[in-house]
């Protein structure tokens, strides 16, 4: 196949010399379009009112494109304003754009909501830290100093000491995200960007995780995805234990059945949203006996929610701990114990080439993974590339994600241009929307589609990718269906209104 359409190419290479001294442009014109059609979405046929919206489009690219700041080469705490006044952006928030499928739990929700709402709520306690961080808590009493917090105040009690209660949320929301006016300045480089990352979660944790809370944040987190216009969500979620106001814990499966339960009630608020599933995601610093009983007890959890457990993720940096193939024993379980635990590694989220980090792709695709989360070293591996595409493995690409951890400040150098340019299978997500200032998909969406997919992406790219969403997303074939049709009655309307 690679070979013919090579000597394809030779052949018309050949032709084109032979007739005088200036290529032909007919020719020309000839291997532009053949180059063109192996683009994400280079063989979409647009409807005559699709062509429409698609010519307006590549005429605002064109402008956002030759302004004097062009926000895909720029950091994106300092392009986000911009953004927020494109005309494509407007549009690609109004865009159905199908499914997230790349969203950790702890960065689902916006900061500003977690600070406005959840720190106002009754019992909420703080403690700040030698560390210079803060942990929360809900308790029904003081709470007992632990290791990192010798001493927790009454939230309540010291707003109403503090004289500027705007500049202390601020301060607060600043602990919950790697938001900040001079990223550069901050994060001068990948080591300092994710240990803040880290600490982060670690403060929200101490509201997410609880109990009531947990169930208000969901709904939020879906409602904000439903407002970007996205239909059905895959979140990985460790399934921390939760608490209650008197101590009282909850294990995982309490966590899988609130899950459900807001998920539920969701639909029924909005019958426009699908549903939403979860990837149980254990992190990479565990011991490999440790990921080993968390492979078993997803293998059981995935057998008492088969609807909502879609399979098994490992989280945490991977330049730091422990590789897929160092997890070997843990992660063959499953196919030694003759079940399914289906996969979705992060894999290659690195730009160490050659390292052992480096070799995560091709555990990830050997031990079967259903998509791989980055990818980003994809384009170095061309037999791991190969074998995604023969496979149809699709890689989550979550630009901003990249740019703020560092793999990659100017957008348009960002790797996956070579993989869009090959119509590689590909969904955009936002991996950490709160921690990022993001939210839905439409800052990522904008960035895959005006900063690495360039003038040549157009409305065809933007629609592949959202069927994408739904054709590599876990859902059972006839959900998929259901999913696709909604989709496609969404997508219908968005193209009457814009054109
Ligand atoms: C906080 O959120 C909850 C649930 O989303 C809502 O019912 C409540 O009114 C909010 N409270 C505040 C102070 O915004
Ligand atoms: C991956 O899939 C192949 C083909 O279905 C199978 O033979 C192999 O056992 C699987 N490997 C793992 C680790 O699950
Ligand atoms: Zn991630």
């Amino acid at each position: 196949m690679v070979i013919s359409i090579c000597q394809a190419v030779v052949t018309l290479l050949w032709f084109i010399r032979v007739t005088d001294g200036m290529p032909d442009p007919a020719q020309r014109d000839l291997l532009m379009r053949q180059e063109a059609f192996r683009q994400t979405g280079g063989q979409v046929a647009l409807t005559a009112a699709e062509q429409k919206l698609d010519a307006y489009l590549h005429h605002l690219k064109e402008r956002e494109m030759s302004a004097a700041q062009f926000p895909p080469a720029i950091h994106f705490f300092r392009a986000k304003p911009l953004i927020q006044k494109s005309s494509i952006f407007k549009m690609l928030q109004k865009m159905p754009k199908g499914a997230a499928l790349h969203i950790h739990s702890s960065s689902l929700v916006s900061v500003e909501w977690l600070v406005k709402n959840v720190t106002y709520r009754p019992h909420c306690y703080i403690c700040f830290t030698w560390d210079n961080s803060v942990r929360f808590l809900f308790s029904d009493r003081q709470p007992f100093p632990r290791w990192d917090c010798f001493y927790w105040q009454l939230l309540q009690t010291l707003r109403a000491k503090i004289g500027d209660p705007t500049g202390f949320d601020n301060s607060l929301m600043q602990h919950l995200t790697l938001f900040t006016e001079d990223p550069d300045g901050e994060y001068p480089n990948q080591d300092v960007v994710w240990e803040k990352f880290e600490k982060a979660f670690i403060v929200a944790a101490g509201l997410i995780t609880h109990a009531p809370v947990l169930r208000d944040y969901y709904y939020k987190g879906l409602g904000e995805l439903q407002l970007d216009n996205i239909m059905y969500l895959e979140l990985r979620s460790g399934l921390s234990r939760t608490y209650e106001l008197d101590g009282t814990i909850h294990d995982k499966a309490w966590c899988l059945k609130t899950f459900q339960e807001v998920t539920k009630k969701f639909i029924e608020d909005h019958p426009d949203f699908l549903g939403a599933r979860i990837i149980i995601s254990v992190h990479r610093a565990l011991s490999v006996s440790a990921v080993k009983a968390a492979v078993k007890e997803a293998i059981q959890l995935q057998k008492a929610f088969p609807d909502i457990v879609a399979g098994f993720d490992m989280v945490g940096r991977e330049n730091s701990v422990g590789t897929l193939w160092y997890f070997r024993e843990a992660l063959s379980l499953p196919a030694e114990m003759g079940v399914t635990l289906p996969y979705f590694f992060h894999a290659g989220e690195t730009d160490d080439e050659g390292t052992d980090v480096d070799q995560n792709l091709l555990d990830a695709l050997l031990f079967n993974t259903t998509r791989i989360g980055h990818g980003y070293a994809l384009a170095h591996h061309p037999l791991a590339k190969e074998l995604s595409r023969k496979r149809n493995v699709a890689v989550e690409l979550c630009p901003i994600s990249n740019q703020v951890l560092k793999l990659v400040s100017d957008l348009r150098n960002h790797p996956a241009a070579v993989l869009m340019s090959e119509g590689h299978p590909m969904v955009i997500s936002s991996d950490d929307p709160a921690l990022f200032g993001t939210t839905g998909l439409s800052y990522d969406f904008y960035q895959a589609f005006v900063g690495i997919g360039g003038l040549k992406a157009n409305l065809g790219t933007l629609k592949e990718l959202a069927v994408n969403s739904i054709r590599y997303s876990s859902l059972p074939p006839h959900l998929k269906d259901t999913c696709y049709a909604m989709w496609q009655n969404k997508w219908d309307a968005f193209i009457v209104d814009h054109s």
